[in-house]
């Protein structure tokens, strides 16, 4: 397994090019099997979770071209001839679960595992699975499968969802768009990536009202046609190599980044001593003064603080002036960054979801372990400020969601290398 070597250095400067959402990319990608019209994304990410969903919507039946060096996506679900998302599939890819609702929509049956948990949480999928039935599907569990079925077609119908769910809200949106009739999504999920999915659907002529609110309204069509759509910009990608001249000083403009993706978190660095401007090109950001303020963080669906940004922000403020408390909502084990960074030096105590975090002056590097993909970039982002070296290994959580970070942070002045595997 392949490691990443991050030498402490001082402050950065340059530009970085922010990629296209995976988490846009990958309920966009699914939402192909609802036509058998070519649907083609452009500025979409080169990372393995997407070369997953190729894999799956491949096992279908889909034909998915990768043009322009994995740049553009043209898709085709003319001939789907199996309708199984296999486990083997599945457990590598929690997103996989987003193909159920659109072949249940275009033909009236699925069967797709039941993808099990993560390492920062159980990861149930009950919310999508009751969305489904409110639409009038019919779903039995076996054997670690979900067998659903609508004979009839889907009908229209009133979701509520208890909590907010961006999945749930992904895979009952695309499965309401051929649905007989309307349907109201109660309490929806608000990301950037619901809204984009929202735009793709209705240049396929989906009926689409009120994506970005908490209410949906869905009219559904007999059809949807092909379409041309850009993935939008990556907010989680672009949050994270903000903190990049955050933690190490120095002035780094984030090419495509836009504030509206991140209003919750620009507003958390401006407190904590990080200025954020807008650029006709994207967002500079540089370190106000020497010293991070310590800041309180709450982790909440959009437009809240992103749970997605915890670790990388937990990074930033191991270094603060003060004590910081950072509550993770979202997710029940989403602190497995902390005992690395303690490793680093820091000073971190965490109960439950909550950990405070008092600041010390410098990290130092150490070796470290990645545990999941938010927590691998939160420790590089550590090593880049630490006094010598940290070694992060496997670095493979990194490649499901960072193209190229070797590349893109060298090239702002970072000292990091990538040591392959033996
Ligand atoms: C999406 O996951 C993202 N993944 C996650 O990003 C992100 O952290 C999360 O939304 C929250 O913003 C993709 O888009 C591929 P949820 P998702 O359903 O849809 C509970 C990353 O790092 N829940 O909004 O799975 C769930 O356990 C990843 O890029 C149920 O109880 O998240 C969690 O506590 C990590 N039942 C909460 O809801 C369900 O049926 C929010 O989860 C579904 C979810």
């Amino acid at each position: 397994m392949d490691s990443i070597v991050v030498t402490g250095n001082g402050p950065l400067k340059g530009k970085i090019p922010i990629a296209g959402a995976k988490n846009a990319c990958l309920t966009l990608m699914p939402a192909t099997l609802l036509s058998e019209e070519p649907l083609t994304l452009t500025n979409t990410p080169r990372l393995s979770d997407i070369k997953t969903m190729t894999e799956l919507l491949a096992s279908l039946g889909a034909e998915v071209t990768q043009l322009q060096d994995g740049q553009v996506l043209a898709m085709s679900s003319h001939d789907i001839n199996n309708h199984t998302a296999h486990y083997d599939i599945v457990r590598k890819m929690r997103a996989s679960i987003l193909v159920l609702g659109p072949m249940l929509a275009r033909d009236g049956h699925a069967i797709v595992s039941l993808p099990g948990g993560c390492a920062i949480g159980a990861r149930p999928v009950d919310l999508h699975l009751k969305a489904l039935e409110a639409l009038g599907a019919e779903l039995d569990l076996k054997d670690g499968y979900v067998h659903a079925k609508a004979m009839k077609g889907l009908r229209g119908g009133t979701i509520d969802f208890p909590i907010v769910s961006v999945g749930a809200t992904e895979n009952a949106l695309m499965a309401a768009t051929l649905a007989k009739g309307t349907t109201v999504i109660n309490n929806a999920a608000r990301e950037p990536e619901i809204v984009d999915l929202a735009t793709c659907l209705r240049k396929m002529g989906a009926q689409i009202e009120g994506d970005g609110t908490s209410t949906i309204t869905i009219q559904g069509v007999d059809r949807l046609s092909g379409a041309t759509h850009p993935v939008v910009t990556d907010r989680i990608e672009l949050g994270t190599y903000m903190l990049a001249p955050a933690i190490c000083g120095g002035e780094v403009e984030l090419l495509g980044g836009r504030m509206d993706l991140l209003a919750a978190f620009c507003e958390k660095l401006d407190q904590a001593g990080i200025d954020v401007s807008e650029t006709q090109t994207g967002l500079v950001v540089r370190r106000r003064d020497d010293v991070i303020k310590a800041v309180d963080v709450v982790t909440e669906p959009f437009p809240g603080f992103p749970t997605d940004l915890q670790a990388q922000m937990m990074a930033l403020l191991c270094t603060a002036d003060g004590t910081s408390v950072l509550e993770e909502k979202i997710f029940e084990n989403r602190f497995m960054h902390a005992p690395e960074l303690i490793r680093m030096g820091a000073r971190i105590d965490v109960h439950g979801g909550t950990a405070r975090v008092t600041g010390v002056k410098q990290l130092k590097g150490a070796p470290v372990m990645a545990t999941d993909l938010r927590a691998s970039v939160s420790l590089i982002l550590a090593g880049l400020a630490a006094q010598g070296e940290t070694v992060v290994s496997r670095v493979y959580h990194l490649d499901r969601g960072y193209e190229h970070v070797v590349r893109k942070l060298e090239g702002v002045g970072a000292r990091i290398e990538r040591i392959k595997d033996k």
